[in-house]
């Protein structure tokens, strides 16, 4: 779906999101969100943020999962995606922190594999995500996958491309700050998600988002791979569909 700006798009997701948490409200269920960083879902969150203050939507029921995190960063790094969530949403939600989940940049690196393994448990011990929300990385990268990334991956320890590390280094002071890895569902993870968005906005993303879209489904474009699953949807701007 192409909307004009991003603005329109982001309150179409929001509203989308809060359907699907009411919806579940009155079944007495929980709602799984798995959630995505970065400058893309700034404007859903605040929406989501206006629509639990203004127009009493509760978070009580909603179970959240979060994409990715840099390796290693401590919580309370200006830059860690701990610190991202809660400023942009948590923090003003009425959601129980228990339920809140993303994967954790601070564990010693012996003991990685194993908060990998149980971050997967902790998702299918939820029922699974209901729906995922999605960026894109100018290399078609969703969460930290890389290109390269196998339909098969599980959340694990992945290096960051240096692309991507630049694109990011203007929260860092210099590009040398950012981290070099990074704790990211993979894409088996998110492809069993039971409803999948992506968003995209600028034309810095019209490359990524044609070949996700238009052309084969390949490894070297991991979103590529969303081309498989059932129910998703790509929600960009006009300059995101640029391309098309
Ligand atoms: C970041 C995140 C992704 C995000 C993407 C695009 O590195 N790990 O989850 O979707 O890159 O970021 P942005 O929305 O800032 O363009």
């Amino acid at each position: 779906k192409i909307y004009p700006g991003s603005k329109e798009g982001s309150l179409a997701i929001a509203k989308t999101i809060a359907e699907l948490i009411r919806a579940k409200q009155k079944l007495n269920q929980k709602c799984v969100l798995g959630l995505a960083t970065g400058s893309s879902p700034k404007t859903l969150y605040a929406e989501l943020v206006r629509l639990h203050k203004e127009e009493k939507l509760s978070f009580k029921n909603v179970v959240t999962f979060n994409l990715d995190e840099y390796y290693p960063i401590s919580r309370e790094a200006i830059q860690s995606y701990y610190r991202f969530m809660h400023t942009h949403l948590f923090s003003h939600v009425d959601i129980n922190p228990k339920n809140i989940h993303i994967p954790n940049g601070e564990v010693k690196k012996e003991d990685v594999k194993a908060a990998c393994a149980a971050y997967e448990q902790l998702i299918e011990k939820a029922g699974g995500i209901d729906l995922q929300i999605l960026g894109i990385g100018n290399n078609g990268h969703i969460g930290f996958n890389e290109p390269g990334s196998g339909i098969h991956s599980k959340t694990r320890l992945i290096n960051l491309e240096n692309s991507t590390r630049l694109a990011n280094s203007f929260e860092f002071a210099t590009i040398s700050d950012v981290p070099r890895m990074a704790i990211t569902m993979g894409i088996s993870t998110i492809l069993k998600s039971k409803q999948i968005i992506l968003m995209a906005w600028g034309v810095a993303k019209a490359k990524a988002v044609k070949a996700a879209v238009e052309e084969v489904e390949t490894e070297r474009v991991p979103a590529s791979l969303l081309q498989s699953h059932p129910d998703v949807q790509f929600i960009v701007d006009e300059m995101a569909a640029s391309e098309l």
